[in-house]
């Protein structure tokens, strides 16, 4: 099928402006009447006119500089750019330039074509030619790096107000290659005004660059682009950049009084050159020294024309450009900002609306008032979020459509569902995480709560059980369709009995998460059912396209999800329309464009929460918004959603959390994550990383990866684990592996991990299926090689695989966030081939690590001294004993050392009181850690062995045996906490002992 579509270029523009309220509102509208697409507008000092001159604005991404910001700064920085991030808290430039960096990876995820960075004291001036024309005739020239000449503004007197609108007189820019390239008559005329320094006639020597968003680019400097192709410049009749210095007195001072005493240097650099850098210096310097009066004369000085200047003979020569139309090409900023209705405006009549509603339902006078104080400040924050999504009086609905549920939910809701002290409880050291599909465990709602006791003994007590909703029968993608949000599915129990599960799982102690699926809904969801028999309000839930175009132009950027199954949009034989499934043909898309659909799930969300879940898992989140030439995932709206989804919960049950399942790299799993949006997130990268280190017995990427993308915010943390329901996709940050393989292709790096994980032709220990084109589906155990050693009775082999599966359950145990163990792992359950028996599932090769559990079995296995399952488990229980009695487990900080170390995984987290060293040999041999290595890492003395309940002591050699791991703790109490540990055996299979943990 061709996809190629010629459509006009879509160009971005990003910019790091100050407190420039005045002159902002000019620039937005400028650049937006010619054609530009979206400004990234980072602003660097708070601004709080500015912020609102732009919130209007769809066209708009405007960013603050905060704390968020500095982590993303960090995580888009690699290689050669590191050395802007201790810069950036010194100089602009260098903020500028990670601010470029990071609108690079926005604007290609938005789907746009080209992105040009210039100041807010600059406007982009095509003269005759349009935005479209300009960039498609640089792609058909494959032109995708060009930079534009600065044109100088010549301020002709005192006291402009608004310099884009009031100045029209520009120096041209005369210099080329480095040289200025003066007429005769020209250079006879700079003799005579001596006002006109030539460097004048480049001030900057150019101006600012556009690039063409290929993969590759990147920034050099602020001035240029790296691309693969050389930059093209774009002289004498091409677009140039306009530029103002200071327009005014009031200008020049606002500006060097703001900056302040800035260094001589420049990126880090001295400034060089005598161009602009010695305006700069001298304002700066006449601020510092002579403050507003000195900055005054020298604007007049310097920048002004002498009193009494005749300007015509420099325009006669070429010297000068007018260019009277620059505020004329600025449409009124009504054409383009949202009709947003003020807070003022809106607030009251949300307020109204929710009195009545709660008088209507009953609600006395004290009791409304009450509920609704409790809306005031919640309704000021979301206010601007659901604008954004939602523009004029959508919003307003949709605000009182959520507040309207909010307040029913508050009043149904029964205080013992409150039972976490606060949301605290998922950083604690204490939890640990289980997941099960209900059925496939203990049969239905009720058999699940007789098992808790065995939950209980293992040490879970954070349980993350599987849709147990209405589904449809046959194909449901095990609970993923969702026929009815707030009905059980029958086999498993009713609602009461769901209810009764909670209850009883509360009272021990357990906290439960649910999916939220939102991304999608079955096909015989009464919405769909309704859609399907044509009513016009329900098929504006879902995403229907009558025409194949309008599909393919959808799918131009779009990488299918499921590409075994067919595109992302399918084509329904049924109602002969296409439709938006993402996963399966009978999984529907939702369309959030529709703020019905919001509200609806809102409700059911709430709705959910009332049952008594402490925590929901966004299921498929990167999905949710969907945007004609993008791929269509991670678009700025999930976040919107996101965060309204959150806040609402939070309203009604402040300690829940709301679980990001992004399963995509880790650059865009972290925007995600956040205190307004996610606090918990998948953490798909760790798992991605562990079996690569284990099929490569190579730790280089595994340490290098977690190094970079292991941060969060403090309040948010990760949910880790080794393997979980889904198959193992392998999601790493690709500009990470680049910097770490620079030699290598991404191709090289990919297919070997497929490989091993598949096993084609016997290559490897692993026993995993393929799923869809790159991913594996596997247990635990098969994937790291018992299952085969099983099969071929091979005693050296069952030794090994059990030790790399205890392996990566330390690793996950101990690295922070949240751990998450998937129910079966504990005694090392095998892969399990009924499913291709089944036709449902026969398609879908994740169901080979979903089997039913047997209990009978698994007791047999767990009590056969020596077997596999009964070491796993009972090592496992250890660990997860330790881990619960010991405070430095806590949350997910984490600092890697040794990264360079080929076999041995080094890690170290550090609180006040504590320090943990986590240490794991990733290869079949025996590994050494050297006290050298330690040392450079600040490491060093006596520490305790947590396994050994042995002191260790770091001044010497480490030696780890095969898979062998070490949990090494530094603090006085560490010695009291170790006696009070039971004395747990360690069954060992036959007489070969397990050396590598001797607990007894
Ligand atoms: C999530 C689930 C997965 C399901 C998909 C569609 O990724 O984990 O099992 O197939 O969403 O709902």
């Amino acid at each position: 099928m061709n996809q190629a579509f010629t459509r006009q270029p879509q160009v971005a523009i990003v910019t790091t402006i100050a407190d420039v309220a005045s002159s902002i509102d000019f620039f937005v509208r400028y650049h937006l009447s010619l054609g530009f697409k979206r400004l990234f507008i980072f602003l660097d000092v708070p601004c709080t006119q500015t912020q609102a001159l732009l919130a209007d604005y769809p066209q708009v991404t405007l960013i603050l500089r905060d704390e968020l910001l500095s982590q993303r700064w960090s995580d888009v920085a690699s290689g050669e750019y590191r050395r802007l991030l201790p810069l950036s808290s010194l100089e602009v430039m260098a903020r500028q330039e990670l601010n470029m960096l990071l609108a690079l990876g926005m604007a290609r995820s938005e789907g746009l074509d080209w992105l040009l960075h210039i100041d807010s004291d600059e406007l982009f001036y095509p003269h005759d030619l349009t935005l479209g024309a300009h960039f498609l005739d640089l792609e058909r020239r494959g032109i995708g790096n060009v930079s534009y000449l600065n044109y100088e503004a010549q301020v002709e007197r005192e006291g402009v107000e608004h310099p884009f609108q009031e100045v029209s007189l520009f120096k041209r820019n005369f210099f080329r290659n480095n040289i200025w390239v003066f007429n005769a008559t020209q250079r006879e005329l700079l003799q005579q005004h001596s006002w006109l320094p030539p460097q004048f006639f480049n001030f900057y020597q150019n101006g600012k660059s556009a690039v063409r968003l290929d993969k590759t680019v990147q920034t050099n400097g602020v001035h240029f682009f790296k691309s693969a192709k050389d930059v093209h410049f774009c002289l004498n009749r091409g677009p140039v950049i306009l530029h103002f210095t200071c327009a005014s007195v009031a200008d020049v001072q606002q500006k060097y009084l703001r900056l302040g005493n800035f260094p001589d240097t420049w990126n880090g650099l001295p400034r060089t050159g005598k161009l602009i850098s010695d305006f700069h210096i001298q304002a700066r310097d006449a601020a510092l020294l002579g403050g507003d009066l000195a900055l005054a004369r020298l604007f007049r000085e310097r920048l002004l024309p002498p009193p009494g200047t005749d300007l015509a003979p420099l325009l006669d020569a070429g010297l000068f450009i007018r260019l009277p139309d620059i505020a004329a090409r600025a449409k009124p900023r009504e054409q383009f900002v949202q009709q947003t209705l003020p807070a003022d405006t809106v607030i009251p009549r949300v307020m109204i609306a929710l009195r009545q509603h709660m008088i209507s339902t009953g609600c006395n006078e004290a009791e409304a008032s009450n509920l609704l104080a409790s809306c005031r400040d919640s309704l000021q924050l979301m206010l601007p979020v659901c604008a954004r999504l939602y523009p004029g009086e959508q919003s307003i609905h949709l605000l009182t459509r959520c507040y309207q549920a909010l307040l029913d939910a508050k009043r149904q809701r029964d205080p013992a569902l409150d039972w976490l002290p606060d949301a605290n409880w998922a950083a604690s050291h204490s939890r640990v995480g289980g997941c099960l599909y209900i059925d496939r465990f203990a049969g239905n709602f009720q058999g699940l709560q007789r098992r808790v006791e065995y939950l209980s003994r293992v040490g879970i007590n954070f349980l993350y059980l599987m849709p147990m909703f209405k589904r449809p029968p046959g194909a449901n993608d095990g609970g993923f369709a969702i026929s009815d949000y707030r009905e059980t599915a029958p086999e498993l129990g009713s609602i009461d009995e769901f209810r009764a599960l909670l209850t009883h799982l509360r009272q021990h102690g357990i906290a439960v998460a649910v999916d939220f699926v939102l991304n999608h809904t079955a096909d015989d969801h009464p919405w769909a059912l309704r859609a399907a028999a044509g009513e016009a309000e329900f098929q504006e839930y879902y995403h229907f396209f009558d025409d194949e175009g309008t599909v393919r132009e959808y799918l131009s950027k779009v990488i299918d999800t499921f590409p075994d199954q067919g595109h992302d949009i399918t084509y329904n034989n049924d109602l002969g329309r296409w439709l938006w499934t993402t996963f399966n043909r009978f999984q529907w898309d939702l369309n959030y464009e529709n703020p019905a659909v919001l509200a609806a799930m809102l409700d059911n969300l709430l709705f959910l929460s009332n049952l008594g879940i402490d925590a929901f898992r966004f299921d498929a989140i990167p999905h949710i918004w969907k945007r004609k030439g993008t791929p269509c995932k991670n678009q700025p709206e999930c976040h919107l959603i996101v965060e309204l989804f959150s806040h609402f919960l939070r309203q009604l049950a402040p300690h829940s959390h709301v679980i990001s399942e992004a399963i995509v790299a880790p650059e865009q799993v972290k925007q995600f994550v956040h205190r307004d949006r996610a606090s918990l997130a998948y953490r798909p990268l760790l798992s991605a990383c562990l079996w690569q280190a284990l099929s490569t017995a190579d730790t280089r990427v595994m340490s290098h990866q977690l190094a970079r993308w292991s941060a969060l915010p403090a309040e948010c943390n990760w949910l880790s684990y080794v393997n979980c329901h889904d198959d193992l996709h392998w999601t790493f940050s690709d500009p990470s592996l680049r910097e770490l393989f620079p030699e290598q292709s991404l191709a090289d790096f990919y297919q070997p991990l497929l490989a091993f994980y598949r096993n084609k032709g016997d290559v490897s220990f692993a026993r995993g299926l393929p799923f869809q084109q790159y991913r594996i589906s596997g247990s635990t155990a098969s994937l790291a090689g018992l299952e085969k050693a099983l099969e071929q009775h091979d005693v050296e082999g069952v030794e090994r695989s059990v030790r790399r599966i205890v392996l990566l359950h330390a690793i996950v145990l101990a690295i922070g966030g949240l751990p998450m163990l998937y129910m079966g792992d504990e005694l090392a359950s095998l892969n399990d081939y009924s499913y291709r028996q089944d036709p449902e599932l026969a398609t879908d090769s994740r169901w080979v690590h979903r089997p039913y559990k047997d209990w009978a079995l698994d007791e047999q296995r767990l009590s056969t001294v020596g077997s596999p399952a009964s070491r796993v488990f009972h090592i496992l229980r250890r660990l997860i004993a330790i881990r619960q009695q010991q405070p430095i487990f806590a949350g997910h900080q984490l600092r890697v050392l040794c990264t360079e170390h080929v076999p041995l995984f080094v890690a170290l987290r550090e609180t006040a009181q504590q320090r943990l060293l986590l240490i794991g040999n990733f290869t079949p041999d025996s590994a050494r850690l050297s006290q050298q290595q330690l040392r450079l890492s600040g490491i060093g003395g006596q520490w305790q062995d947590l396994l050994l309940g042995c002191p260790c002591h770091l001044d010497q050699d480490l030696q780890l045996e095969p898979y062998g791991f070490r949990w090494l703790l530094s603090q006085s109490t560490a010695e009291s906490s170790l006696t009070k540990r039971g004395s747990v055996h360690i069954p060992t299979h036959g007489d070969r002992s397990i050396t590598f943990m001797p607990i007894t």
